[in-house]
């Protein structure tokens, strides 16, 4: 137990500003300082410090205390681990009353996985430094690396040992559970009984949640033919992938100072960055940025810049992610780096100063950036410029703030060389039809509740080209979850068709969109995919939808056919008709949804030259759409 002493000592140092100031970025209006609240997601400050009475109180969600409540809250603390929190803070040091053993003291599981993992981190170090294997091989490698002592212990890396269960004993030693290992992600158990330690033989790069605990560890194999490469602790208690960046505890008060910050791929990125000066950086580990990641950020800083490896293919294919943290109403800029190089590399082969002086002259404003990157590739080309506009119009269309959209609608069309008006049209075009999607969310969530009222007339009558396409786009799923690895002729698959045609559409419906990109990715990577992948490891939402669509429909009863001798054809048995008509459907639809949409701009139109060019767009579609109808056996009389 901690003193009344010490803690007094705590309450008499702690101050209310400098407490908040770890997590938010305060400004001062008035006698008091404003923020965003950190416990609930608004986009105006109703989060309000008072320093002189040393208390907060949020006015949209009401939360209020001092600056251990502040910690407890935040940080998801106990009292006594929040008054350890501020004296390591204003390093204060513990006086204890008792000595008893720290983890069986902590009551609940979080405590005891933060303290074990805490062991493990330190476990790891001194092996790092200690012993003859990780100072030989862990430190050889780092410095090879160019990893400086500092920077080695400010990361606070270590290294395992090469041998099957050196960290379960020493631990168990301890009296740390193997039930606590094992939930920590640290000992592997198996089955039949065979358990081990999770890193073995690689070097390892902690990971801190915000308030600078270690969560969950990335290990680095030294051996070429291990794989993987980086293996990380899996999912607990204390560890959700999503809501942790890595490097965030080291980087939130240069963000802070800066007032902007760095993303970046992976754990070595960001330490070659430190290396280089600059501490205002994280990574996402590989995939692009959460909603809750996102919001991490933003408590320090409204600003940030995304580092991209000079590889065209993989920067392509991140444009999108980018959306959403615009979404968010964050300012983003980019930095794009030569072919083959990633900010690691790049920061080693320029050095320090080099390094500094690339970013600042080649960071450019995202939007401007991506107008650019897609007008260069349209010059010449009136569709694929359509396409660009199009490409623009979907990222400025998520902005929240109008002021903002506006500034970039009118740098966009001069970087397209092209009338304000359009983009501005086009503009209103894509929220009023994701006004009307909410809308339509929203009628769907009033039908499923028993109360309201529904008139079946006013909702069939309506004809959406949105709603015939999500219905293709949903068959296309349901083939490809139901019979994707079944033959088509031999040895080409119903999956392998599916992907190759669909790979030219973008699925309008989300979710539709999530489950085709995961199977593209699993299946292109070798692994077997199918309905139980999703249902073993998907989200709920996806859960629930790939059940739905995996689930028999209509079964015909067995007695009826046995008397009748009656043979029911299978869906298997025309799977290749089935598939041919759905694809060729689904490129209908979109075919007639981009008439609908070209129709509207006639509509609009004013120049003479661009009329003529949506002429010729109408009839290239319409030729396209008889094609396509044709082969469905349904042509349209004209
Ligand atoms: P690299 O493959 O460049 O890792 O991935 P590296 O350690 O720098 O290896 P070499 O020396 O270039 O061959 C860059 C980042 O991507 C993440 C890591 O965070 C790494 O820092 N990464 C990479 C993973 O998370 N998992 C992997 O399997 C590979
Ligand atoms: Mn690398």
């Amino acid at each position: 137990m901690i003193s009344q002493h010490t803690i007094q000592l705590v309450k008499d140092r702690m101050d209310i500003e400098e407490v908040v100031s770890d997590y938010v970025s305060l400004k001062r209006k008035g006698q008091n300082l404003w923020a965003c609240c950190p416990f609930h997601d608004e986009k105006t400050p109703s989060f309000s410090v008072a320093p002189h009475k040393g208390i907060y109180k949020c006015f949209g969600c009401g939360k209020a205390g001092d600056s251990i409540s502040f910690i407890e809250e935040h940080d998801g603390l106990n009292y006594l681990e929040a008054i350890r929190h501020l004296a390591g803070k204003y390093g204060i040091e513990i006086e204890e009353t008792e000595q008893s053993d720290e983890q069986i003291e902590a009551q609940n599981e979080k405590d005891s996985l933060l303290i074990v993992l805490g062991f493990a981190k330190d476990h790891y170090r001194n092996l790092l430094t200690q012993s003859v294997e990780g100072k030989s091989i862990g430190g050889s490698y780092f410095r090879e690396r160019g990893f400086t002592e500092q920077i080695i212990e400010k990361f606070e890396l270590g290294y395992s040992l090469d041998q099957w269960d050196g960290f379960t004993k020493e631990a168990l030693s301890k009296a740390y559970s193997e039930d606590l290992l094992e939930k920590a992600g640290l000992l592997v158990k198996k089955e039949n009984g065979r358990q081990y330690d999770r890193f073995r033989g690689r070097v390892i790069f902690p990971i801190h949640n915000v308030s600078g605990k270690v969560v969950a560890f990335g290990a680095r194999t030294l051996k070429k033919e291990d794989k993987p490469k980086y293996l990380n602790s899996p999912e607990s208690d204390v560890y959700h992938k999503s809501k942790v960046l890595y490097g965030l505890f080291q980087a939130k008060q240069a963000i802070r100072q800066h007032d902007n910050c760095y993303l970046v791929e992976g754990y070595t990125d960001v330490i070659s960055l430190h290396q280089s000066d600059i501490e205002n950086v994280v990574a996402s580990s590989g995939t692009s940025l959460t909603t809750d990641q996102i919001k991490l950020i933003s408590r320090f800083s409204n600003n940030i810049t995304v580092l991209f490896d000079g590889d065209a293919a993989g920067l392509r294919a991140s444009l999108r992610g980018i959306d959403m943290i615009l979404e968010a109403g964050m300012n983003v800029r980019v930095v794009v780096f030569p072919e083959g190089e990633d900010p690691d590399s790049y920061s080693r082969k320029l050095g320090t100063t080099a390094f500094n002086t690339y970013l600042n002259a080649e960071s450019q404003d995202f939007i401007s950036f991506k107008v650019t990157l897609f007008a260069k590739e349209a010059a010449n080309d009136p569709v694929k410029k359509a396409d660009a506009i199009k490409e623009v119009i979907q990222s400025i269309g998520v902005i929240p703030d109008p002021i903002k959209r506006a500034v970039y609608l009118k740098d966009s069309s001069k970087l397209l060389d092209m009338d304000e008006s359009l983009l501005v049209a086009e503009l209103n075009k894509l929220l009023i039809q994701k006004r009307r999607t909410n809308q339509k969310k929203e009628d769907r969530l009033a039908h499923e509740t028993p109360s309201s009222e529904v008139i079946p007339e006013l909702k069939e009558k309506s004809f959406d080209p949105d709603d015939s396409i999500v219905a293709q786009e949903r068959e296309s799923i349901r083939l490809l979850l139901n019979y994707g690895n079944e033959d088509l002729e031999e040895d080409y698959k119903l999956k392998d068709y599916l992907i190759e045609e669909l790979r030219e559409i973008e699925f309008i419906t989300p979710i539709f969109k999530t489950i085709f990109e995961i199977f593209q990715e699993q299946h292109a990577s070798g692994n077997m995919i199918d309905s139980q992948y999703f249902i073993r490891n998907a989200s709920n939402e996806i859960k629930k939808e790939v059940i739905d669509l995996t689930a028999v429909r209509r079964e015909v009863s067995p007695i009826w056919t046995d008397k009748h001798q009656i043979q029911i054809p299978h869906e298997q048995d025309f799977l290749d008709h089935t598939v041919y008509q759905n694809i060729t459907r689904l490129k209908r639809n979109i075919v007639q949804k981009l008439i609908e949409e070209n129709k509207e701009n006639l509509r609009d139109v004013t120049d003479p030259l661009e009329m003529d060019r949506l002429f010729e767009i109408q009839k290239k579609l319409k030729a396209s759409e008889m094609e396509l109808s044709k082969v469905l056996g349904t042509v349209i009389p004209k």
